[in-house]
Formats: C-alpha cells, sequence, structure tokens
C-alpha cells in the first residue's frame, strides 16, 4: 500500500484516518457551501472531494492546477485551503462563473448595485407600459432566439440586460452577468432539468409563463447570500485569488510554471451525446453578447473535436474495448469508434501536459467517470492510468464513488452497490467492471 500522509486526517480518537476510512459516496454534502451554487454546471464537482484531495496532498501556500476547472469548484476549495491556482477550460461561461465564484465581494456592495439595477428595472417597465418602445438587442439569428424565448420573455431580459449595462464601472458586474446568464437559461423554452437543448413540449409551452424579472431577482438574493458567507469565511484570512484562463488546454501555454498538485474531472467524451457544455451555455453566452457570443464552444472545440483515426494511444485496455466497440459499429452506420479515438487521442495530449506541468513527486488526482458506448462500458479511470504510467506517473490509488445526483450526466442506468467505498488496486479493479460510476484516480509524478 502506499503511503499516506496521515498526520492530515485524525479521527475524534486521536487515530489516523486515511484516504479509505472516507465515505467519498458523500450522500449528504452541501453542493452549495460559499458561492459554489452560484449557477448551474454540468457535472461540477463535490467541493468536499476537492477540499479532501487539496488538503490530503498539497500544503498552505502550494501551487494547484485545474486544466478542465468548469465552473470553478477545484480553484475555490483551493483559495479556501490557501492554495494558489490555476484554471484553464475552453468555455467562456465556465470561467466567468470560475472567476466570479473565487473573487469575494462585499455584500453591501453588491445590495447597493441590486438595488440600482432593480430601480433601473421599474423605470423602465413602467415606461414600456407608458408606450415607450422596450430596449432591443440584434442577435445574429433572431428567428432561433424565437424558439428558444417567448417574446415577453425576450423584452424582460433586454430590460435587465440594458439595467446592467449601468454596472459598467462596477467590479460587481460580473457577479450579475452570471445571475443573468443563470437567469437567461431558467426562462428560456429549454426542459431545465436537461443539460442539453430541448425545448418543452407544445402543450407545455402553452400554459408556460416565466416570471424573468422575479427570478433575477430570487438568483440575484441567492447568489449574494453565498457570497456573504465566502466574505465572512476569508475575512482576516490570506486567500489566493485563483488565475483562471479561458484557453485550449490542448493549445495553452503551461510551460512557465510548475505546480505542486493536479486535481480535475475531465470531460467524458461525450458532448455529442449526453454532456453538452456547449449546447448548455449556448443561450447564456449569446444573451451576454459581445466576445463571449462570439466564442461558444462547439463540440469540435472540446477535446475530441478533431477527427483522427489513428492515434496511438499508450492504453492496452483502451484497445481492447475499442476493438469490442469495433465489432458492435458493424451493424451501425455511424461509427462511434472514430469520436472515441478522437478524443482519446487529445485525452493522452492533456495527460502528458499535466505531467510535464507537474513538480517531481507530486500527485495528479483525476476524477473520471465511465461512460458507455455501443454497450462497451469505456473504463475511463484505468485508460487513465495505463496512459499516465505510460508518460511516466506512477498509479497511487484509485477510489471508486457513486454520483449522490439525480441529474449526473449518464443516461444509461447502472448497477450501483451504495456500500462500495473500498479501495482497490489496478490489478483487482478489472474484475468488478459496472459496478460504480465515477472513479477517483491519483498517480504520482515519479
Ligand atoms: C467535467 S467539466 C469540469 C467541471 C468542474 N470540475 C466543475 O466543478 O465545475 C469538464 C470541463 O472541461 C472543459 N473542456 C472541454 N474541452 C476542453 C479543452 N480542450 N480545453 C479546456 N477545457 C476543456 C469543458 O468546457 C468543461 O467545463
Amino acid at each position: 500500500m502506499p503511503q499516506y500522509k496521515l498526520d492530515k486526517f485524525l479521527k475524534k480518537d486521536g487515530r489516523a484516518m486515511q484516504l479509505t476510512d472516507i465515505d467519498w459516496d458523500m450522500k449528504d454534502a452541501n453542493t452549495r457551501e460559499y458561492t459554489h451554487g452560484i449557477h448551474v454546471y454540468p457535472a461540477r464537482m463535490l467541493p468536499q472531494i476537492a477540499r479532501i484531495l487539496i488538503d490530503h496532498f498539497s500544503e498552505k501556500g502550494d501551487l494547484v492546477l485545474d486544466p478542465f476547472c468548469g465552473s470553478g469548484t477545484v480553484l475555490l476549495e483551493a483559495s479556501l485551503a490557501q492554495r494558489k491556482s490555476v484554471g484553464i477550460d475552453i468555455n467562456p461561461l465556465a470561467t466567468l462563473i470560475a472567476q466570479v465564484k473565487t473573487t469575494p465581494i462585499d455584500p453591501q456592495k453588491l445590495w447597493s448595485d441590486l438595488s440600482l439595477i432593480t430601480d433601473l428595472i421599474e423605470t423602465r417597465i413602467a415606461s414600456v407600459r407608458d408606450g415607450q418602445k422596450p430596449p432591443t438587442y440584434e442577435f445574429d439569428n433572431q428567428k432561433q432566439i424565437d424558439h428558444w424565448f417567448k417574446k415577453e420573455v425576450q423584452r424582460d431580459l433586454s430590460i435587465i440586460k440594458s439595467a446592467l449595462e449601468s454596472l459598467a464601472q462596477s467590479d460587481s458586474l460580473d457577479f450579475f452577468k452570471v445571475v443573468f446568464s443563470d437567469t437567461v437559461r431558467k426562462v428560456s423554452n429549454t426542459r431545465n432539468n436537461e443539460y442539453k437543448l430541448y425545448r418543452l413540449s407544445k402543450e407545455a409551452l402553452e400554459g408556460y409563463q416565466p416570471d424573468t424579472f422575479g427570478t433575477f431577482q430570487s438568483f440575484a438574493k441567492k447568489g449574494i447570500d453565498g457570497m456573504t458567507r465566502l466574505y465572512e469565511r476569508v475575512k482576516g484570512l490570506e486567500y489566493p485569488v485563483p488565475h483562471v484562463r479561458n484557453e485550449n488546454l490542448l493549445s495553452t501555454n503551461l510551460e512557465n510554471e510548475k505546480f505542486d498538485l493536479m486535481v480535475t474531472s475531465p470531460p467524458y467524451g461525450d458532448s455529442h451525446t449526453t454532456v453538452g457544455y456547449g449546447q448548455f451555455s449556448k443561450f447564456p453566452l449569446i444573451w451576454l453578447g459581445g466576445q463571449y457570443s462570439l466564442n461558444i464552444p462547439t463540440c469540435g472545440k472540446m477535446l475530441g473535436g478533431r477527427k483522427r483515426d489513428d492515434a496511438l494511444i499508450p492504453s492496452d485496455t483502451f484497445h481492447e474495448q475499442l476493438d469490442m466497440i469495433r465489432k458492435n459499429d458493424e451493424e451501425h452506420k455511424n461509427k462511434r469508434w472514430r469520436e472515441v479515438v478522437s478524443f482519446f487521442a487529445d485525452y493522452q495530449d492533456c495527460v502528458k501536459r499535466v505531467f510535464d506541468s507537474l513538480k517531481e513527486g507530486k500527485y495528479a488526482c483525476f476524477v473520471v467517470g465511465n461512460r458507455t458506448v455501443r454497450e462497451v462500458r469505456i473504463r475511463m479511470d484505468l485508460i487513465t492510468t495505463e496512459i499516465g504510467e505510460y508518460y511516466g506517473f506512477s498509479h497511487h490509488i484509485t477510489i471508486p464513488r457513486t454520483i449522490p445526483t439525480k441529474r449526473h450526466p449518464f443516461t444509461q442506468k447502472l448497477y450501483v452497490d451504495p456500500k462500495w467505498t473500498d479501495v482497490f488496486e489496478r490489478k483487482t479493479a478489472k474484475t468488478i467492471e459496472n459496478i460504480v460510476k465515477e472513479h477517483i484516480v491519483i498517480l504520482r509524478k515519479q
């Protein structure tokens, strides 16, 4: 068994607690502590997982990397634990949320700006009632906007957007952009419990009258409450604000920094099928406008977007599984194996980049899900380990856990043993396939 830093986790009776003693399912974990719940985001990491990994594998003042930072869960936990951090994500909505989530702002300032915006909104509503034209915004594809937003909703969102312009000089502007973005998503004609864009049925749309101003107000208050808790928590604390970069990991430059720890949940490689980060972010980004709307991440830009069918991927498990997918592909016109190769070709580049950017002896923690393609459960945990070993990592430990959320990104039903919290070595892992939904794969740079 590998050595742990046992002094980090002491049980009440003073006995050392190992990673293996933790109930990783964390069914009752509060996922919205501080600003964690400021905006919905697909496949968010549990803050508690990030917290434990950061605490266990790094020290105060260390530099942590999350190369797929999404909405910034790891970054916020790093700052709270007084670690510096760098977060990278290709999705400008993700980096906007991550930036706002991790930047404490005085709640007094937010309340006073909210009251300013509210006054402006009320004035505009009154003037529209008096027959004046509401503010309007031009969209490249108005037909698409009409399809996804009711006319009254478009009018109300335009009023809020124009009110936000009054904050142009305020450091709270990004905070309210995040609130606006979450509002856009909530009041659109999409089914709100999906990350992909599915329009409400005709019947459902008939009686659908979303309260746009009310939603904006309630999201703003919820966000300010979270920010108040963060602000109080970090008072008097040395709090390093993370460095968030809106970049493609495959082309970003990581050569200037050396990291003490990497914690991330990479994409599952299924943007086309289940977790559509681009689809999820599309309308918020269109409504935010300007640079945001020019940068909507399409599947083509995400990991696996470059079509490749000749990649040499250093993982036996990958090739075994690819053969099975190719075989099952035979009876289908659409060949899914190509998409799998394209994804892992990019993924291996990412693993190598992470390896190169870490200091010697330091750890990389990948929280990965095993998705299914053509009935083959892709063992992302084993493939990550094998690719990692090829580039020079050694396997430290793999921890399986179940995902307790109802809104998880998998469409297929899996058999899950909820009591399964044990830790297994890589070899035995092969024999318990199909039991768990997520793994925390921990590798160490030799
Ligand atoms: C599972 S999510 C991360 C969620 C994050 N841990 C959180 O708690 O919000 C994976 C992220 O990878 C990003 N991504 C996909 N391809 C990328 C690429 N080539 N470079 C950088 N980020 C990418 C997606 O935009 C998405 O936000």
